[in-house]
């Protein structure tokens, strides 16, 4: 089927993005990406309520990857935010995850979790950590990021890990972004929480 061409291709691209990292979980990532045979049968989803400015920024950038995923979003299962649980129903409204791999599928795999991230225009997710070592890369739009001390504008191909525990939050402007997200490392979910941040307040 070319809808499954078409996701096979994407994770090609995705898995190529992470081939190139310095940190070795990232190679790690992308070989058991690329070995894992995907027992899913993807249908059509229904589109997420982010699906046409998804679709927006991926069709306004470059990068092979967001290429390879506009492609596939016929496809793409868009969801929540997986740690909903954590987070206040504000915060977990601005981004939607599309998680791809890790021990709960739908690509199975024990030790790494990898996925895509969109986040709305305008926007602020503050400070919050989480055990697992973490690398974005951006495909497309851009955010001011925060990584520990480290705070920047970040665009497309730009590569941002974060080790265990270092607090990160994205402020957005008119625009979002899109980006791929791997974790590595002690994976769990339940340690990811919010921290105290004097930028949330602005925002009211
Ligand atoms: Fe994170």
């Amino acid at each position: 089927m070319v809808q499954n061409e078409a996701f096979q291709d994407m994770l090609r691209a995705l898995a190529e993005v992470y081939e190139a990292e310095a940190d070795p979980a990232g190679p790690h990532t992308a070989k058991t990406l690329m070995v894992t045979p995907s027992p899913v049968a993807f249908d059509a989803a229904v589109p997420c309520i982010f699906d046409r400015a998804i679709r927006a920024l991926l069709a306004d950038s470059v990068h092979p990857a967001a290429r390879a995923v506009l492609l596939a979003q016929e496809i793409l299962p868009w969801g929540g935010n997986p740690v909903e649980e954590n987070t206040e129903p504000g915060i977990a409204a601005m981004i939607s995850v599309l998680t791809l791999m890790g021990p709960e599928g739908p690509i199975p795999a024990p030790d790494v979790r990898l996925g895509l991230v969109y986040m709305r225009p305008d926007s602020y997710y503050p400070l919050h950590i989480h055990d697992a070592d973490e690398t974005y890369v951006i495909i497309a739009g851009q955010a001011l990021w925060t990584a520990g001390d480290d705070t920047r504008l970040r665009g497309a191909g730009d590569m941002i890990h974060h080790p265990s525990l270092l607090p990160h939050a994205f402020r957005t402007g008119s625009e979002g972004f899109v980006a791929i997200w791997r974790w590595s490392g002690d994976i769990n979910t339940h340690s990811y929480a919010f921290i105290e941040d004097d930028q949330t307040e602005r925002l009211a």
